[in-house]
């Protein structure tokens, strides 16, 4: 893994979710509360665009994320999928803030 700044925490205040493209990856990144979330920017059901979608409370009040084009949700914190029509999770990506930044770890190759 590689260690990489995404962005100032200032441009992804708390509710939000941005799009970042860092090497191969099509990134969404989505703040809830203090915490930060980055998953690949597709759906496992169809490839839609997970950071177009919106951040939604799960059954178990999980932060979770809904994919634009057919309704399935995601949790942030694992990338299981909770809702169809998706059934595979998605890829996920160790972030945090730090000082004034937004890092995530990335694979060495991208
Ligand atoms: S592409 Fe995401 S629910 Fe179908």
């Amino acid at each position: 893994m590689t260690e990489r700044r995404l962005c100032a925490a200032a441009d992804l205040p708390p509710g939000a979710v941005r799009v970042f493209e860092v090497g191969p990856w099509s990134l969404a990144a989505a703040r809830v509360a203090n915490a930060v979330h980055v998953v690949e920017n597709r759906c496992s059901h169809d490839d839609g665009p997970l950071g177009a979608g919106r951040l939604v409370e799960g059954a178990s009040g999980s932060a979770e994320i809904e994919c634009p084009r057919h309704g399935a949700r995601f949790e942030l914190a694992t990338g299981r999928a909770s809702r169809m029509p998706a059934v595979s999770p998605i890829e996920r990506f160790p972030a945090r803030v730090s000082g004034d930044d937004v890092l995530v770890d990335i694979p060495e190759d991208a």
